[in-house]
Protein backbone atom coordinates (compact mmCIF):
# COMPACT_ATOMS: atom_id res chain seq x y z
CA UNK A 1 0.00 0.00 0.00
CA UNK A 2 1.37 3.33 -0.80
CA UNK A 3 2.00 6.19 1.60
CA UNK A 4 -1.51 8.59 1.34
CA UNK A 5 0.45 12.07 0.23
CA UNK A 6 0.97 14.88 2.64
CA UNK A 7 -2.32 17.25 3.12
CA UNK A 8 -1.70 19.96 1.06
CA UNK A 9 0.50 18.61 -1.50
CA UNK A 10 0.54 18.28 -5.45
CA UNK A 11 -1.08 20.10 -7.58
CA UNK A 12 -4.23 21.46 -7.06
CA UNK A 13 -6.07 18.91 -9.12
CA UNK A 14 -4.41 16.40 -6.94
CA UNK A 15 -5.96 17.94 -4.06
CA UNK A 16 -9.38 18.43 -5.06
CA UNK A 17 -8.58 14.44 -6.10
CA UNK A 18 -8.06 13.26 -2.84
CA UNK A 19 -11.10 14.99 -1.52
CA UNK A 20 -13.53 14.07 -4.62
CA UNK A 21 -12.23 10.38 -3.89
CA UNK A 22 -12.81 10.11 -0.22
CA UNK A 23 -16.55 11.91 -1.31
CA UNK A 24 -16.90 9.49 -4.01
CA UNK A 25 -15.85 6.46 -1.19
CA UNK A 26 -18.92 7.61 0.86
CA UNK A 27 -21.25 8.25 -2.04
CA UNK A 28 -21.09 4.90 -3.86
CA UNK A 29 -18.99 2.40 -1.53
CA UNK A 30 -20.08 -0.68 -3.39
CA UNK A 31 -17.81 0.98 -6.56
CA UNK A 32 -14.31 1.80 -6.75
CA UNK A 33 -14.06 4.83 -9.33
CA UNK A 34 -11.50 7.23 -10.04
CA UNK A 35 -12.05 11.25 -9.23
CA UNK A 36 -12.22 12.79 -12.08
CA UNK A 37 -11.32 16.38 -11.68
CA UNK A 38 -11.23 19.12 -14.48
CA UNK A 39 -10.16 22.61 -14.76
CA UNK A 40 -13.28 23.92 -15.80
CA UNK A 41 -13.98 26.42 -18.83
CA UNK A 42 -16.89 28.60 -17.70
CA UNK A 43 -18.72 27.96 -14.57
CA UNK A 44 -16.54 27.62 -11.71
CA UNK A 45 -12.75 27.18 -11.36
CA UNK A 46 -12.56 23.23 -11.66
CA UNK A 47 -15.25 20.44 -12.08
CA UNK A 48 -15.84 16.81 -11.26
CA UNK A 49 -17.28 14.84 -13.70
CA UNK A 50 -17.88 11.61 -12.01
CA UNK A 51 -21.64 11.27 -11.49
CA UNK A 52 -22.66 10.80 -15.43
CA UNK A 53 -20.76 7.73 -15.63
CA UNK A 54 -21.16 6.39 -12.47
CA UNK A 55 -24.84 6.54 -13.34
CA UNK A 56 -24.41 4.48 -15.97
CA UNK A 57 -22.46 1.99 -13.89
CA UNK A 58 -25.01 1.67 -11.19
CA UNK A 59 -28.72 2.34 -12.37
CA UNK A 60 -30.86 -0.51 -12.36
CA UNK A 61 -28.87 -2.21 -9.63
CA UNK A 62 -31.14 -0.94 -6.67
CA UNK A 63 -29.07 2.12 -6.21
CA UNK A 64 -31.58 4.46 -4.41
CA UNK A 65 -30.19 7.23 -6.64
CA UNK A 66 -32.96 8.37 -8.88
CA UNK A 67 -30.53 9.97 -12.00
CA UNK A 68 -27.17 11.19 -12.13
CA UNK A 69 -27.95 14.89 -10.70
CA UNK A 70 -28.71 13.44 -7.84
CA UNK A 71 -25.51 11.42 -7.46
CA UNK A 72 -23.34 14.99 -8.48
CA UNK A 73 -25.42 16.28 -5.66
CA UNK A 74 -24.78 13.42 -3.09
CA UNK A 75 -21.24 13.56 -4.72
CA UNK A 76 -21.13 17.36 -3.23
CA UNK A 77 -22.73 16.92 0.10
CA UNK A 78 -20.08 14.00 0.96
CA UNK A 79 -16.94 15.86 0.31
CA UNK A 80 -14.87 16.69 3.46
CA UNK A 81 -14.54 19.85 5.01
CA UNK A 82 -11.62 21.62 3.36
CA UNK A 83 -10.52 25.28 3.24
CA UNK A 84 -9.73 24.91 -0.05
CA UNK A 85 -13.51 24.91 -1.58
CA UNK A 86 -15.53 28.05 -1.65
CA UNK A 87 -18.68 26.65 -2.60
CA UNK A 88 -20.19 24.14 -4.92
CA UNK A 89 -23.24 23.84 -7.22
CA UNK A 90 -24.25 20.49 -9.83
CA UNK A 91 -25.37 21.78 -12.90
CA UNK A 92 -27.46 19.42 -15.45
CA UNK A 93 -26.59 16.08 -15.53
CA UNK A 94 -24.23 15.95 -12.53
CA UNK A 95 -21.53 18.54 -13.01
CA UNK A 96 -20.24 19.69 -9.57
CA UNK A 97 -18.68 23.01 -10.06
CA UNK A 98 -15.78 24.05 -7.93
CA UNK A 99 -15.10 27.59 -6.90
CA UNK A 100 -11.96 27.77 -4.70
CA UNK A 101 -11.15 29.80 -1.80
CA UNK A 102 -9.66 32.87 -2.97
CA UNK A 103 -8.29 33.23 1.12
CA UNK A 104 -6.69 29.18 -0.20
CA UNK A 105 -5.54 30.49 -3.76
CA UNK A 106 -3.78 33.91 -2.19
CA UNK A 107 -2.02 31.59 0.45
CA UNK A 108 -0.60 29.23 -1.53
CA UNK A 109 0.83 31.69 -3.66
CA UNK A 110 2.50 33.54 -0.39
CA UNK A 111 3.62 29.84 0.66
CA UNK A 112 5.30 29.10 -2.58
CA UNK A 113 6.95 32.93 -2.46
CA UNK A 114 7.83 32.00 1.47
CA UNK A 115 9.29 28.15 0.88
CA UNK A 116 10.01 28.34 -2.93
CA UNK A 117 8.25 27.00 -5.76
CA UNK A 118 9.84 23.37 -5.21
CA UNK A 119 6.66 22.98 -3.06
CA UNK A 120 4.81 23.11 -6.61
CA UNK A 121 5.93 20.43 -7.69
CA UNK A 122 3.52 17.16 -8.80
CA UNK A 123 3.64 14.31 -7.28
CA UNK A 124 4.92 11.79 -10.34
CA UNK A 125 4.07 7.82 -10.04
CA UNK A 126 7.48 7.08 -10.47
CA UNK A 127 10.92 7.08 -8.58
CA UNK A 128 13.18 6.70 -10.90
CA UNK A 129 13.30 7.29 -15.12
CA UNK A 130 15.80 6.61 -17.98
CA UNK A 131 15.51 9.25 -20.38
CA UNK A 132 17.52 8.13 -23.80
CA UNK A 133 18.16 11.46 -25.76
CA UNK A 134 20.48 13.26 -28.25
CA UNK A 135 22.05 10.11 -29.30
CA UNK A 136 24.07 10.71 -32.04
CA UNK A 137 26.47 8.19 -34.28
CA UNK A 138 30.31 8.24 -33.88
CA UNK A 139 31.89 9.50 -37.09
CA UNK A 140 28.83 10.38 -38.60
CA UNK A 141 26.94 13.49 -38.75
CA UNK A 142 25.33 15.17 -35.70
CA UNK A 143 22.27 16.49 -37.16
CA UNK A 144 18.99 19.07 -36.50
CA UNK A 145 17.34 15.61 -35.67
CA UNK A 146 19.78 14.97 -33.03
CA UNK A 147 19.46 18.81 -32.04
CA UNK A 148 15.53 18.12 -31.38
CA UNK A 149 16.35 15.04 -29.47
CA UNK A 150 19.20 16.84 -27.20
CA UNK A 151 16.32 19.65 -26.38
CA UNK A 152 13.42 17.74 -25.88
CA UNK A 153 15.48 14.95 -23.80
CA UNK A 154 16.29 17.40 -21.78
CA UNK A 155 13.42 19.56 -21.19
CA UNK A 156 11.74 15.80 -20.59
CA UNK A 157 14.47 15.29 -18.32
CA UNK A 158 14.34 18.78 -16.37
CA UNK A 159 10.63 18.59 -16.12
CA UNK A 160 10.94 15.22 -14.20
CA UNK A 161 13.73 15.93 -11.88
CA UNK A 162 11.67 19.07 -10.67
CA UNK A 163 8.82 16.15 -10.07
CA UNK A 164 11.90 14.57 -7.48
CA UNK A 165 11.83 11.98 -10.06
CA UNK A 166 15.90 10.11 -10.21
CA UNK A 167 16.43 10.64 -14.01
CA UNK A 168 19.16 8.91 -15.61
CA UNK A 169 19.99 10.99 -19.23
CA UNK A 170 21.35 8.61 -21.09
CA UNK A 171 23.60 9.37 -24.20
CA UNK A 172 22.97 6.45 -26.49
CA UNK A 173 25.25 6.93 -28.59
CA UNK A 174 26.05 4.92 -31.55
CA UNK A 175 29.78 3.93 -31.28
CA UNK A 176 30.00 0.54 -32.47
CA UNK A 177 29.48 -1.94 -35.18
CA UNK A 178 30.48 -2.88 -38.58
CA UNK A 179 31.92 0.92 -40.08
CA UNK A 180 34.38 1.28 -37.32
CA UNK A 181 36.50 -2.05 -38.95
CA UNK A 182 36.46 0.60 -41.72
CA UNK A 183 37.09 3.28 -40.00
CA UNK A 184 40.38 2.27 -37.77
CA UNK A 185 41.66 0.73 -40.72
CA UNK A 186 41.23 4.01 -42.80
CA UNK A 187 43.15 5.68 -39.51
CA UNK A 188 45.58 3.47 -39.60
CA UNK A 189 46.46 4.00 -43.63
CA UNK A 190 46.22 7.88 -43.42
CA UNK A 191 48.02 8.75 -40.08
CA UNK A 192 50.71 6.28 -39.41
CA UNK A 193 51.50 8.16 -36.35
CA UNK A 194 47.93 8.27 -35.53
CA UNK A 195 48.42 7.36 -31.67
CA UNK A 196 50.20 10.83 -31.24
CA UNK A 197 47.78 12.96 -33.57
CA UNK A 198 45.72 15.50 -31.63
CA UNK A 199 41.83 15.74 -32.66
CA UNK A 200 42.37 18.48 -34.98
CA UNK A 201 44.90 16.95 -37.39
CA UNK A 202 41.49 14.90 -38.60
CA UNK A 203 40.02 17.77 -39.18
CA UNK A 204 36.09 16.65 -40.19
CA UNK A 205 35.10 13.39 -38.78
CA UNK A 206 32.17 13.23 -41.06
CA UNK A 207 34.82 14.13 -44.31
CA UNK A 208 36.84 11.20 -43.00
CA UNK A 209 33.62 8.99 -42.69
CA UNK A 210 33.22 9.09 -46.20
CA UNK A 211 36.49 9.05 -47.19
CA UNK A 212 36.93 6.00 -45.65
CA UNK A 213 33.50 4.34 -47.17
CA UNK A 214 34.84 5.80 -50.53
CA UNK A 215 38.11 3.63 -50.17
CA UNK A 216 35.91 0.74 -48.68
CA UNK A 217 33.40 0.51 -51.57
CA UNK A 218 36.30 0.64 -54.17
CA UNK A 219 39.21 -1.19 -52.89
CA UNK A 220 37.84 -5.34 -52.27
CA UNK A 221 41.81 -5.94 -50.62
CA UNK A 222 40.53 -2.65 -48.33
CA UNK A 223 37.49 -3.83 -47.72
CA UNK A 224 38.90 -7.47 -46.44
CA UNK A 225 41.31 -5.86 -43.82
CA UNK A 226 38.09 -3.33 -42.92
CA UNK A 227 35.96 -6.37 -42.06
CA UNK A 228 39.15 -7.90 -40.21
CA UNK A 229 39.04 -5.33 -38.07
CA UNK A 230 35.94 -5.28 -36.98
CA UNK A 231 36.70 -9.01 -35.55
CA UNK A 232 40.25 -7.73 -34.41
CA UNK A 233 38.08 -4.99 -32.52
CA UNK A 234 35.47 -7.09 -31.00
CA UNK A 235 38.08 -9.65 -30.03
CA UNK A 236 39.33 -6.70 -27.44
CA UNK A 237 42.65 -6.56 -29.55
CA UNK A 238 45.04 -3.71 -27.87
CA UNK A 239 45.73 -1.57 -30.74
CA UNK A 240 42.17 -1.70 -32.09
CA UNK A 241 40.72 -0.53 -28.81
CA UNK A 242 42.81 2.41 -28.67
CA UNK A 243 41.97 3.46 -32.40
CA UNK A 244 38.51 3.08 -31.74
CA UNK A 245 38.33 4.99 -28.46
CA UNK A 246 40.50 7.57 -30.08
CA UNK A 247 37.95 8.20 -33.15
CA UNK A 248 34.99 8.24 -30.49
CA UNK A 249 37.37 10.72 -28.74
CA UNK A 250 37.04 13.19 -31.69
CA UNK A 251 33.38 12.86 -31.95
CA UNK A 252 32.67 13.30 -28.31
CA UNK A 253 34.22 16.45 -28.50
CA UNK A 254 32.25 17.77 -31.14
CA UNK A 255 29.09 16.84 -29.48
CA UNK A 256 30.62 18.26 -26.27
CA UNK A 257 30.76 22.12 -27.93
CA UNK A 258 26.65 21.42 -28.60
CA UNK A 259 25.76 20.04 -25.33
CA UNK A 260 28.00 23.07 -23.81
CA UNK A 261 26.02 25.96 -25.65
CA UNK A 262 22.78 24.49 -24.73
CA UNK A 263 24.06 23.94 -21.06
CA UNK A 264 22.93 20.09 -21.39
CA UNK A 265 23.89 17.20 -19.09
CA UNK A 266 24.47 13.71 -20.66
CA UNK A 267 26.04 10.49 -19.27
CA UNK A 268 26.80 8.49 -21.87
CA UNK A 269 26.60 4.94 -22.05
CA UNK A 270 26.43 4.04 -25.67
CA UNK A 271 25.65 0.86 -27.82
CA UNK A 272 29.05 -0.35 -26.77
CA UNK A 273 27.98 -0.45 -23.04
CA UNK A 274 25.27 -3.00 -23.80
CA UNK A 275 26.77 -4.94 -26.43
CA UNK A 276 28.49 -7.73 -23.51
CA UNK A 277 24.84 -8.02 -22.11
CA UNK A 278 23.28 -9.25 -25.36
CA UNK A 279 24.29 -13.24 -25.81
CA UNK A 280 22.48 -13.48 -22.39
CA UNK A 281 19.68 -11.62 -23.24
CA UNK A 282 19.21 -13.72 -26.42
CA UNK A 283 19.81 -16.54 -24.06
CA UNK A 284 16.82 -15.24 -22.48
CA UNK A 285 15.04 -14.56 -25.05
CA UNK A 286 15.36 -17.89 -26.45
CA UNK A 287 14.76 -19.87 -23.87
CA UNK A 288 11.19 -18.33 -24.40
CA UNK A 289 10.57 -19.35 -27.65
CA UNK A 290 10.69 -16.44 -28.82
CA UNK A 291 13.39 -16.35 -31.41
CA UNK A 292 13.10 -18.22 -34.51
CA UNK A 293 15.93 -18.85 -37.54
CA UNK A 294 14.56 -16.92 -41.13
CA UNK A 295 16.86 -16.75 -44.22
CA UNK A 296 19.81 -17.29 -41.67
CA UNK A 297 18.98 -14.35 -39.24
CA UNK A 298 17.41 -15.11 -36.10
CA UNK A 299 14.26 -13.00 -35.90
CA UNK A 300 11.32 -12.36 -32.96
CA UNK A 301 8.29 -12.75 -35.37
CA UNK A 302 5.73 -9.86 -33.69
CA UNK A 303 1.58 -10.05 -34.14
CA UNK A 304 0.90 -7.04 -36.69
CA UNK A 305 3.87 -6.84 -38.27
CA UNK A 306 4.87 -8.38 -41.71
CA UNK A 307 8.36 -8.17 -41.64
CA UNK A 308 10.10 -9.61 -38.09
CA UNK A 309 12.52 -7.93 -35.75
CA UNK A 310 15.76 -8.69 -36.68
CA UNK A 311 18.50 -10.01 -33.70
CA UNK A 312 21.02 -11.57 -35.16
CA UNK A 313 21.89 -10.42 -38.87
CA UNK A 314 23.10 -13.58 -40.99
CA UNK A 315 26.59 -13.00 -40.65
CA UNK A 316 25.96 -13.43 -36.52
CA UNK A 317 26.69 -9.81 -35.88
CA UNK A 318 24.45 -7.82 -33.60
CA UNK A 319 22.06 -4.79 -34.58
CA UNK A 320 20.20 -1.87 -33.50
CA UNK A 321 17.32 -4.12 -31.84
CA UNK A 322 19.61 -6.51 -30.40
CA UNK A 323 21.36 -3.71 -28.63
CA UNK A 324 18.09 -2.41 -27.71
CA UNK A 325 17.03 -5.40 -26.21
CA UNK A 326 19.73 -5.45 -23.83
CA UNK A 327 20.22 -1.96 -23.09
CA UNK A 328 16.16 -1.90 -22.16
CA UNK A 329 16.95 -5.43 -20.29
CA UNK A 330 19.73 -3.23 -18.07
CA UNK A 331 17.61 -0.56 -17.20
CA UNK A 332 14.84 -2.44 -15.94
CA UNK A 333 17.54 -5.01 -14.10
CA UNK A 334 20.18 -3.12 -13.45
CA UNK A 335 18.97 0.50 -13.32
CA UNK A 336 15.91 -0.03 -11.72
CA UNK A 337 13.87 2.56 -14.08
CA UNK A 338 9.89 2.26 -13.84
CA UNK A 339 9.69 4.73 -16.94
CA UNK A 340 11.90 4.40 -19.60
CA UNK A 341 11.75 7.03 -22.02
CA UNK A 342 13.39 7.22 -25.80
CA UNK A 343 13.73 10.58 -28.12
CA UNK A 344 14.01 10.27 -31.92
CA UNK A 345 12.26 11.30 -34.93
CA UNK A 346 9.10 9.50 -35.80
CA UNK A 347 11.04 7.53 -38.59
CA UNK A 348 12.24 5.04 -36.09
CA UNK A 349 8.69 4.69 -34.57
CA UNK A 350 8.38 1.54 -35.93
CA UNK A 351 11.14 -0.09 -33.94
CA UNK A 352 10.09 1.08 -31.09
CA UNK A 353 7.21 -0.50 -31.06
CA UNK A 354 8.44 -3.71 -32.33
CA UNK A 355 11.08 -4.26 -29.98
CA UNK A 356 8.78 -3.10 -26.62
CA UNK A 357 6.21 -5.86 -28.09
CA UNK A 358 9.22 -7.88 -27.95
CA UNK A 359 9.71 -6.85 -23.95
CA UNK A 360 6.48 -7.76 -23.56
CA UNK A 361 6.36 -10.99 -24.81
CA UNK A 362 9.35 -11.82 -22.56
CA UNK A 363 7.09 -10.60 -19.81
CA UNK A 364 9.64 -8.08 -19.29
CA UNK A 365 6.87 -5.24 -18.84
CA UNK A 366 3.68 -6.11 -17.24
CA UNK A 367 0.26 -5.92 -19.33
CA UNK A 368 -1.22 -2.75 -18.63
CA UNK A 369 -4.47 -3.45 -17.67
CA UNK A 370 -2.86 -5.21 -14.48
CA UNK A 371 0.34 -2.67 -13.71
CA UNK A 372 0.70 0.65 -15.51
CA UNK A 373 4.88 0.37 -14.60
CA UNK A 374 7.44 -0.12 -15.54
CA UNK A 375 7.00 1.43 -18.75
CA UNK A 376 8.64 2.12 -21.95
CA UNK A 377 7.19 4.88 -24.27
CA UNK A 378 8.38 6.16 -27.54
CA UNK A 379 9.15 10.20 -27.56
CA UNK A 380 8.56 10.61 -31.74
CA UNK A 381 9.03 14.09 -33.21
CA UNK A 382 8.50 15.60 -36.47
CA UNK A 383 11.16 17.15 -39.02
CA UNK A 384 13.07 20.55 -39.17
CA UNK A 385 12.34 21.85 -42.70
CA UNK A 386 13.71 25.32 -44.44
CA UNK A 387 11.94 27.91 -45.75
CA UNK A 388 11.35 26.40 -48.47
CA UNK A 389 9.41 23.89 -46.92
CA UNK A 390 11.92 20.82 -47.31
CA UNK A 391 14.13 19.18 -45.27
CA UNK A 392 16.75 22.11 -43.60
CA UNK A 393 20.03 22.35 -45.04
CA UNK A 394 21.88 25.38 -44.96
CA UNK A 395 23.24 27.47 -47.96
CA UNK A 396 25.22 24.45 -49.58
CA UNK A 397 23.89 20.91 -50.10
CA UNK A 398 26.16 20.31 -46.96
CA UNK A 399 24.38 19.20 -43.92
CA UNK A 400 23.79 21.84 -41.05
CA UNK A 401 26.37 21.73 -38.29
CA UNK A 402 25.29 22.46 -35.32
CA UNK A 403 27.80 24.56 -33.42
CA UNK A 404 27.46 27.00 -36.30
CA UNK A 405 23.62 26.77 -36.14
CA UNK A 406 23.76 27.81 -32.61
CA UNK A 407 26.39 30.50 -32.59
CA UNK A 408 24.47 32.06 -35.55
CA UNK A 409 21.24 32.13 -33.27
CA UNK A 410 23.35 33.70 -30.49
CA UNK A 411 25.43 36.42 -32.84
CA UNK A 412 22.34 37.58 -34.47
CA UNK A 413 20.51 37.99 -31.03
CA UNK A 414 23.85 39.66 -30.14
CA UNK A 415 23.68 42.32 -33.25
CA UNK A 416 19.66 43.18 -32.85
CA UNK A 417 20.28 43.85 -29.01
CA UNK A 418 23.61 46.58 -29.79
CA UNK A 419 21.48 47.86 -32.01
CA UNK A 420 18.60 48.56 -30.15
CA UNK A 421 20.11 49.55 -27.20
CA UNK A 422 22.28 51.85 -29.35
CA UNK A 423 19.00 53.77 -30.57
CA UNK A 424 17.60 54.01 -26.83
CA UNK A 425 20.75 55.26 -25.78
CA UNK A 426 20.74 52.44 -22.89
CA UNK A 427 24.16 50.95 -24.31
CA UNK A 428 26.04 53.03 -21.05
CA UNK A 429 24.48 50.64 -18.60
CA UNK A 430 25.99 47.30 -19.85
CA UNK A 431 28.74 45.93 -19.21
CA UNK A 432 30.28 43.56 -22.16
CA UNK A 433 30.28 40.98 -19.94
CA UNK A 434 26.12 41.42 -19.66
CA UNK A 435 26.00 41.84 -23.46
CA UNK A 436 27.56 38.43 -24.11
CA UNK A 437 25.81 36.42 -21.27
CA UNK A 438 22.33 38.12 -22.59
CA UNK A 439 22.90 37.69 -26.13
CA UNK A 440 23.54 34.01 -25.23
CA UNK A 441 20.48 33.44 -22.91
CA UNK A 442 18.31 34.87 -25.59
CA UNK A 443 19.92 33.29 -28.74
CA UNK A 444 20.05 29.65 -27.88
CA UNK A 445 16.54 29.87 -25.90
CA UNK A 446 15.55 31.20 -29.31
CA UNK A 447 16.28 28.05 -30.97
CA UNK A 448 15.20 25.65 -27.71
CA UNK A 449 11.67 27.46 -27.44
CA UNK A 450 11.06 27.45 -31.72
CA UNK A 451 11.70 23.62 -31.06
CA UNK A 452 9.27 23.59 -27.55
CA UNK A 453 6.66 25.37 -28.79
CA UNK A 454 4.57 22.80 -31.45
CA UNK A 455 3.37 19.97 -30.57
CA UNK A 456 6.54 17.83 -31.00
CA UNK A 457 4.92 15.41 -33.65
CA UNK A 458 4.24 18.19 -36.02
CA UNK A 459 7.04 19.68 -38.41
CA UNK A 460 8.83 22.98 -37.96
CA UNK A 461 10.23 25.61 -40.34
CA UNK A 462 13.43 26.23 -38.84
CA UNK A 463 13.40 30.19 -38.93
CA UNK A 464 16.04 33.03 -37.17
CA UNK A 465 13.83 36.35 -37.85
CA UNK A 466 10.79 34.13 -36.46
CA UNK A 467 12.42 32.60 -33.40
CA UNK A 468 13.72 36.19 -32.83
CA UNK A 469 11.05 38.52 -33.29
CA UNK A 470 10.38 40.31 -30.21
CA UNK A 471 6.95 39.96 -30.99
CA UNK A 472 4.05 36.59 -30.45
CA UNK A 473 5.08 33.59 -29.01
CA UNK A 474 8.76 33.56 -29.04
CA UNK A 475 11.07 33.29 -26.23
CA UNK A 476 12.44 37.03 -26.73
CA UNK A 477 8.62 38.19 -26.12
CA UNK A 478 8.77 36.20 -23.07
CA UNK A 479 12.22 37.00 -21.98
CA UNK A 480 10.95 40.78 -22.40
CA UNK A 481 8.19 39.87 -20.47
CA UNK A 482 10.02 39.22 -17.63
CA UNK A 483 12.40 41.01 -17.77
CA UNK A 484 9.60 43.99 -17.64
CA UNK A 485 8.28 42.36 -14.66
CA UNK A 486 11.54 42.77 -12.53
CA UNK A 487 11.84 46.54 -13.60
CA UNK A 488 8.16 46.85 -12.22
CA UNK A 489 9.04 45.40 -8.69
CA UNK A 490 12.86 47.03 -8.94
CA UNK A 491 11.14 50.84 -9.80
CA UNK A 492 8.92 50.27 -6.50
CA UNK A 493 11.67 50.60 -4.41
CA UNK A 494 10.25 48.08 -2.40
CA UNK A 495 11.86 45.43 -0.72
CA UNK A 496 9.89 41.92 -1.99
CA UNK A 497 12.06 39.74 0.16
CA UNK A 498 10.72 41.78 3.24
CA UNK A 499 7.24 41.79 1.52
CA UNK A 500 6.94 38.45 1.45
CA UNK A 501 7.64 37.91 5.07
CA UNK A 502 5.30 41.01 6.53
CA UNK A 503 2.07 41.33 3.21
CA UNK A 504 -0.01 39.68 2.03
CA UNK A 505 -2.08 38.62 -1.37
CA UNK A 506 -5.96 39.71 -1.77
CA UNK A 507 -7.42 38.63 -5.17
CA UNK A 508 -10.45 40.92 -4.93
CA UNK A 509 -10.19 42.71 -8.71
CA UNK A 510 -11.35 39.62 -11.08
CA UNK A 511 -8.23 40.09 -13.00
CA UNK A 512 -6.12 39.76 -10.04
CA UNK A 513 -8.01 36.01 -9.24
CA UNK A 514 -7.64 35.20 -13.13
CA UNK A 515 -4.02 35.57 -12.54
CA UNK A 516 -3.95 33.53 -9.28
CA UNK A 517 -6.08 30.47 -9.91
CA UNK A 518 -3.84 30.27 -13.44
CA UNK A 519 -0.61 30.97 -11.06
CA UNK A 520 -1.13 27.84 -8.95
CA UNK A 521 -2.30 25.55 -12.11
CA UNK A 522 1.42 25.45 -12.66
CA UNK A 523 1.95 22.09 -10.69
CA UNK A 524 -0.82 20.40 -12.90
CA UNK A 525 0.64 21.89 -15.88
CA UNK A 526 3.83 20.12 -15.56
CA UNK A 527 2.02 17.05 -14.54
CA UNK A 528 0.19 17.41 -17.83
CA UNK A 529 3.37 17.41 -19.85
CA UNK A 530 4.96 15.24 -17.72
CA UNK A 531 2.56 12.44 -18.08
CA UNK A 532 2.04 12.91 -21.86
CA UNK A 533 5.59 13.49 -22.29
CA UNK A 534 4.64 16.96 -24.29
CA UNK A 535 6.86 19.95 -23.49
CA UNK A 536 4.59 22.50 -25.60
CA UNK A 537 2.20 22.31 -22.55
CA UNK A 538 4.33 24.32 -20.39
CA UNK A 539 5.46 26.53 -23.34
CA UNK A 540 1.85 27.26 -24.04
CA UNK A 541 1.28 27.75 -19.96
CA UNK A 542 4.31 30.15 -19.75
CA UNK A 543 2.92 32.15 -22.55
CA UNK A 544 -1.04 32.38 -21.43
CA UNK A 545 0.26 33.50 -18.35
CA UNK A 546 2.43 36.28 -19.27
CA UNK A 547 -0.91 37.39 -21.35
CA UNK A 548 -2.52 37.20 -18.22
CA UNK A 549 -0.44 39.27 -16.22
CA UNK A 550 -0.42 41.48 -18.95
CA UNK A 551 -4.17 42.05 -18.52
CA UNK A 552 -3.51 42.45 -14.57
CA UNK A 553 -1.31 44.76 -14.87
CA UNK A 554 -2.84 47.13 -17.69
CA UNK A 555 -6.56 46.86 -15.16
CA UNK A 556 -4.76 47.20 -11.93
CA UNK A 557 -2.47 49.56 -11.22
CA UNK A 558 0.45 48.37 -8.67
CA UNK A 559 2.41 51.12 -7.53
CA UNK A 560 1.09 53.57 -5.34
CA UNK A 561 -2.03 51.58 -5.36
CA UNK A 562 -3.56 50.96 -1.89
CA UNK A 563 -3.08 47.05 -2.81
CA UNK A 564 0.39 47.84 -3.72
CA UNK A 565 2.04 45.77 -1.46
CA UNK A 566 -0.37 42.56 -2.39
CA UNK A 567 0.26 43.40 -6.20
CA UNK A 568 3.95 43.46 -5.50
CA UNK A 569 3.64 39.83 -4.89
CA UNK A 570 1.68 38.91 -7.36
CA UNK A 571 4.27 40.36 -10.00
CA UNK A 572 6.69 38.92 -7.82
CA UNK A 573 4.72 35.32 -7.74
CA UNK A 574 4.53 35.60 -11.77
CA UNK A 575 8.18 36.36 -12.31
CA UNK A 576 9.24 33.11 -9.99
CA UNK A 577 6.64 30.51 -11.74
CA UNK A 578 7.68 32.27 -15.40
CA UNK A 579 11.59 31.68 -14.35
CA UNK A 580 10.69 28.05 -13.16
CA UNK A 581 9.22 27.71 -16.52
CA UNK A 582 12.33 28.56 -18.57
CA UNK A 583 13.99 26.66 -16.52
CA UNK A 584 12.02 23.39 -17.36
CA UNK A 585 12.97 24.85 -21.18
CA UNK A 586 15.65 24.78 -20.54
CA UNK A 587 16.36 28.47 -21.30
CA UNK A 588 18.02 30.90 -19.21
CA UNK A 589 16.00 34.13 -17.83
CA UNK A 590 17.20 37.39 -18.47
CA UNK A 591 16.59 40.49 -15.53
CA UNK A 592 16.64 43.39 -17.59
CA UNK A 593 16.30 43.63 -21.12
N1 LIG B 1 21.79 6.70 -32.61
C1 LIG B 1 20.42 6.69 -33.03
C2 LIG B 1 20.23 7.64 -34.21
O1 LIG B 1 21.04 8.52 -34.43
C3 LIG B 1 19.46 7.07 -31.93
C4 LIG B 1 19.46 6.16 -30.74
C5 LIG B 1 18.22 6.29 -29.93
N2 LIG B 1 18.21 5.45 -28.77
C6 LIG B 1 18.01 4.15 -28.77
N3 LIG B 1 18.07 3.51 -27.62
N4 LIG B 1 17.74 3.48 -29.86
O2 LIG B 1 19.26 7.54 -34.92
Amino acid sequence: QEQEPAVGAGSVKQQLSRLVLSSLRATVPEVEVEPMVEVSAKFADYQCNNAMGLWSKIKGSGTSFKNPNAIGQAITKNLPSSDIIESTSVAGPGFVNITLSNRWVAKRIQDMLLNGINTWAPILPVKRAVIDFSSPNIAKEMHVGHLRSTIIGDTLARMFEFSNVDVLRRNHVGDWGTQFGMLIEYLFEKFPNWQEIGSQAIGDLQIFYKASKHRFDNDPEFKERAQQGVVRLQGGEEKYREAWKKICDISRSEFDLVYKRLNVELEEKGESFYNPYIPQVLVELSSKGLIQESEGAQVIFIEGYQIPLIVVKRDGGFNYASTDLAALWYRLNVEKAEWIIYVTDVGQQQHFEMFFNAAKMAGWLPDPKEKKYPKTSHVGFGLVLGSDGKRFRTRSTEVVRLVELLDEAKSRSKSELLQRLTENGKIVDWTDEELEQTSEAVGYGAVKYADLKNNRLTNYIFSFEQMLSDKGNTAVYLQYAHARICSIIRKSNKDVEELKMSGAISLDHPDERVLGLYLIRFAEVVEEACTNLLPNVVCEYLYNLSEMFTKFYTNCQVVGSPEETSRLLLCQATAVVMRQCFQLLGITPVYKL
